[in-house]
């Protein structure tokens, strides 16, 4: 893992993490905030507190009916004792139904077993629903025994609300003691969610970081290669993104190291042609001249009577001339490559190039038809609008020219009776200014397009091949480029492409 990629990793698992971590603690802040509201000790006890208060009612109504049983059936006793028999007791027993508000019933039943008086509480008027006891005494007055049994109750609803405040302190008190495992419960569930949602955060993360710090990488490494000197490096621009900015910007660059490491060596080594061609040339002239003029003095001073010596003489002389001239105009060419000015740039028009090169094409065309202007069409043709390039008019004339001779040397050689054809058109077309020349002659294989532009290449007899090695020359030092392929036509497509002026 790159320390870049463990960076993201860990900006992404910060942010998470605080992000998470900060929402549990307030989660489970509130959670316990809230249960200390709803549910603490106080509330608790005091919930206890009501149920035994309610409990204590209830004794005390008990209790209370208890006793009231145990006053009337201390009264009945009383009663029976002093009548003696369980004649004329219903006025008391009405009396003490009326007296003690719990009691429901009494009644009297003698040792036959027959009820001897009772008295009963009419249904009660507020329809309260009763838990009712009997209390029965046996007791004896004189032979007699009776039995009185005493109904005493208590409204229902004290149970009731016995119970019902014991269950709301039971669920209160099971609330209270699970209160610190519930928000131990959440904090769990929000613990593994937010575990969750790290881990799928860091594997969003690392791969989309993957991708990048890859790419990034890569860039290194192929910037590491550039270093080294290797420049056929190119990289995958990928999705659109900074990265994939960078890397096109960084594809560029490399092409134009590769460009400008090409123009360097190209133009390095038209140097070391050029001093050889200076030197060649300068041994070539100095005995071009003591030669001429042996010949010239040989055919002159011969005084002899010999006439078929005296015609070989004048024969050798003729040959010697015409060859030592043939010398000479390769001489010229040589000491001119040789001295080839660097091309001085200004602003101009490539169109106005085409017009001057259109001047001396008459001139041309008589040079290669050796003094006939070779029967070959020539046509020129330029954009409407100027096309602004830096320049140097004369030298890039002079490359432009040796295309164009070459061209018409081409199909004059192909087409000598007419027919041959030479396009020149000048154009502009993404950022760039072209001059194309165009011809319907031979063409030239596709194995020879590099070497063409190498001096000394030429497959004519009298060729000294420098024509093109000046024009990618000239070329080069204009900071642009000049490519070969085939023409539409079927021969060749010389294409010189110059960068345009910023308008
Ligand atoms: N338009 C063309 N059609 C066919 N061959 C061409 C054309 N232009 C150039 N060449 C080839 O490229 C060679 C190099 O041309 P150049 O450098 O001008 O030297 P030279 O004209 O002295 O031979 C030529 O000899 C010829 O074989
Ligand atoms: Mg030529």
């Amino acid at each position: 893992m790159s320390r870049f990629e463990r960076k993201i990793l860990f900006a992404i698992g910060l942010a998470v993490f605080l992000a998470l971590g900060g929402s549990i603690f307030l989660a489970q802040g509130a959670l316990r905030d809230v249960y200390a509201v709803g549910v603490n000790e106080r509330f608790g006890a005091e919930l206890v507190h009501g149920v035994e208060a309610r409990r204590g009612q209830l004794m005390a109504l008990r209790e209370g009916s208890d006793q009231a049983a145990d006053a009337v059936l201390w009264a009945i006793e009383a009663q029976l004792a002093s009548s003696r028999s369980g004649r004329r007791l219903e006025r008391p027993l009405g009396e003490l139904l009326a007296r003690y508000e719990m009691v429901q019933s009494i009644r009297v039943i003698d040792g036959a077993g027959q009820t001897v008086a009772t008295v009963a509480r009419s249904p009660d008027r507020r329809g309260d629903e009763l838990r009712t006891t009997i209390r029965d005494r046996e007791t004896g007055v004189g032979a007699q025994r009776f039995r009185i049994a005493v109904e005493v109750s208590v409204p229902e609803r004290y149970f009731q609300r016995l119970q019902e405040a014991g269950e709301v302190a039971d669920v209160y008190s099971r609330l209270q003691q699970q209160g610190a495992s519930i928000s131990d419960v959440y904090a769990w569930v929000f613990g593994v969610l937010a575990f969750l949602v790290i881990l799928v955060a860091f594997l969003i993360g690392a791969i989309v970081s993957r991708r990048v710090t890859r790419r990034v990488t890569d860039l290194a490494e192929a910037s590491r290669r550039v270093g080294a000197g290797d420049l056929t490096v190119a990289l995958p621009t990928g999705a659109r993104d900074e990265v994939a900015e960078l890397t096109m910007a960084f594809n560029e660059m490399v092409h134009d190291l590769r460009d400008s490491r090409t123009r360097i060596e190209y133009l390095q080594r038209i140097g070391a042609w050029q001093d050889f061609a200076r030197r060649l040339a300068h041994e070539i002239k100095n005995p071009l001249t003591p030669i001429q003029l042996a010949a010239q003095e040989m055919a002159e001073t011969y005084e002899g009577e010999d006439e078929v010596f005296q015609k070989k003489l004048q024969q050798a002389r003729a040959i010697i001339e015409e060859e030592v001239a043939t010398l000479r105009r390769l001489v010229g060419e040589f000491s001119a490559f040789a001295k080839l000015p660097r091309a001085d740039l200004s602003p101009s028009d490539l169109c106005e190039l085409m017009h001057s090169i259109e001047n001396s094409i008459p001139a041309v065309l008589e040079d290669v038809g050796h003094g006939v202007a070779a029967p070959v069409e020539v046509r020129l043709s330029c954009a409407t609008e100027p096309i602004r390039v830096r320049m140097d008019p004369m030298m890039l004339k002079r490359g432009v020219d040796n295309i164009v001779r070459n061209a018409i040397q081409a199909v004059y050689g192909a087409h000598p009776n007419g027919g041959g054809r030479v396009l020149v058109h000048a154009y502009q077309s993404k950022g760039s200014g072209f001059v194309e020349v165009r011809d319907n002659g031979p063409g030239i294989d596709e194995e020879h397009w590099e070497r063409v532009f190498d001096p000394y290449y030429t497959s004519k007899a009298e060729g000294t091949g420098l024509g093109l090695a000046i024009v990618k020359k000239v070329v080069l030092e204009h900071g642009g480029q000049v490519r070969l392929d085939r023409a539409l036509e079927g021969g060749a497509r010389f294409r010189i492409e110059l960068p345009l002026m910023e308008s």
